[in-house]
């Protein structure tokens, strides 16, 4: 245990039960913000914002003076890795990423994994910005996109109802794929590599659609190269947590956290609390997982949510989230109600 440690963020990955659980959203910057969308009118694309040090420190920092989450997440997006091994990327105004396909190993050999490090330099220095800008107790979070995620939106060629091109490359052609999950897993090192360097005090993996996966690819494409990574950063970064987020992956939890080294792990809306108390807490930190619409809803529904799920998780090791991102309707004021529950004393 980290006896001295300010940030609570880390005594939890560190498997201490904490009676104020510390506390930050995915997707906590962003449009449901007025701040973040006065900066977001003025840069003329999101690529290029992600890319400006001061601007994505700005929007980072946002948050955390507003409500005081434990945890500050760079802001970035895990698109920005196909990005700088060489695939076009935009996004459309208000909509979802663009990207030019990607369909098959030919493809994936015009890739280039030696721009890494320049074309993501400006990450890393918001990374230093963000860090010297934190205070102690606050922890800075740097993240990516898992393989298999970040290689759905790269076929796909944006985001997908039922990922036919994906899966179909895969199951047709799964020693081709692997060549793009093996470019992505050593891209993914790479990215985290820098980041933690330049000051993230610990990393995120978000595997967003971990869940669609038959168990035998959920073992090739996500158990494999999330374990990959984790032992890479954990042999260079001893004290750099890890935390997995593989949302959808409903009782193949058990085995993402017991297999692929996670210090915690991110579970979505649909996870039961009991559940995730009785078998996650055992090997590891739990993260989540209030509905996000429960934050649009605000009034006497968040509090019962937030109370029940202190109740049920707070008496573990528990880092408190929602289940997935803040959606852009979430009234700003209902993120401080939630600043002070997570004041208050567990009602046990
Ligand atoms: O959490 C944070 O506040 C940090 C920044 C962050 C962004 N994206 C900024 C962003 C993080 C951690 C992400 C992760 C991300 N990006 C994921 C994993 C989590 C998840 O939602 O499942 C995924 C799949 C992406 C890819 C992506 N980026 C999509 C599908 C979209 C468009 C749809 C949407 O939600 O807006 C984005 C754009 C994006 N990434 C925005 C922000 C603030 C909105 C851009 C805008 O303002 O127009």
């Amino acid at each position: 245990m980290q006896s001295g440690q300010p940030k609570t963020l880390l005594r939890a990955l560190a498997g201490e039960a904490l009676s104020l659980p510390p506390w930050w959203l995915m997707r906590q910057a962003g449009r449901y913000l007025p701040e973040y969308r006065r900066i977001r009118a003025k840069a003329s694309d999101f690529v290029e914002l992600c890319l400006t040090p001061a601007l994505a420190a700005e929007l980072t920092l946002q948050p955390i003076r507003r409500y005081g989450m434990d945890g500050a997440i760079l802001f970035s997006d895990i698109l920005m890795l196909p990005h700088a091994l060489g695939q076009k990327l935009a996004f459309q105004e208000g909509g979802g990423p663009i990207l030019q396909q990607i369909e098959n190993s030919a493809e994936v050999a015009r890739l280039d994994g030696s721009r890494i490090a320049s074309a993501l330099d400006p990450v890393f220095e918001t990374v230093r910005q963000v860090k010297a800008a934190l205070d102690q107790r606050t922890a800075l979070i740097g993240f990516a996109g898992a393989p298999w995620t970040v290689a759905t939106y790269m076929v796909e060629g944006g985001g997908s109802r039922d990922f036919r091109r994906v899966k179909s490359w895969a199951y047709r052609d799964p020693h081709g794929f692997d060549a793009l999950i093996d470019l992505l897993a050593e891209g993914t090192i790479e990215y985290l590599a820098g980041q933690i360097e330049a000051g993230a005090d610990l990393v995120q993996l978000f595997d967003s659609w971990a869940g669609i996966l038959p168990e035998p690819a959920f073992e090739r494409w996500v158990i494999g190269p999330t374990r990959q990574i984790v032992a890479v950063l954990k042999r260079r970064f001893s004290n750099c947590p890890v935390i997995g987020f593989p949302r959808g992956a409903g009782v193949l939890h058990e085995r993402y956290l017991r297999e692929t080294g996670v210090d915690g792990i991110g579970i979505d809306t649909a996870v039961p609390p009991g559940y995730a108390n009785q078998s996650l807490q055992p090997h590891g930190t739990v993260q989540g997982n209030l509905d996000p619409v429960m934050l649009i809803a605000g009034g006497t529904a968040l509090e019962d949510a937030v109370r029940r799920l202190r109740r049920t998780l707070g008496h573990g090791p528990y880092i408190f989230n929602l289940g997935h991102g803040v959606l852009p309707e979430t009234p700003p004021e209902n993120v401080h109600a939630l600043a002070r529950l997570m004041a208050e004393a567990a009602d046990t």
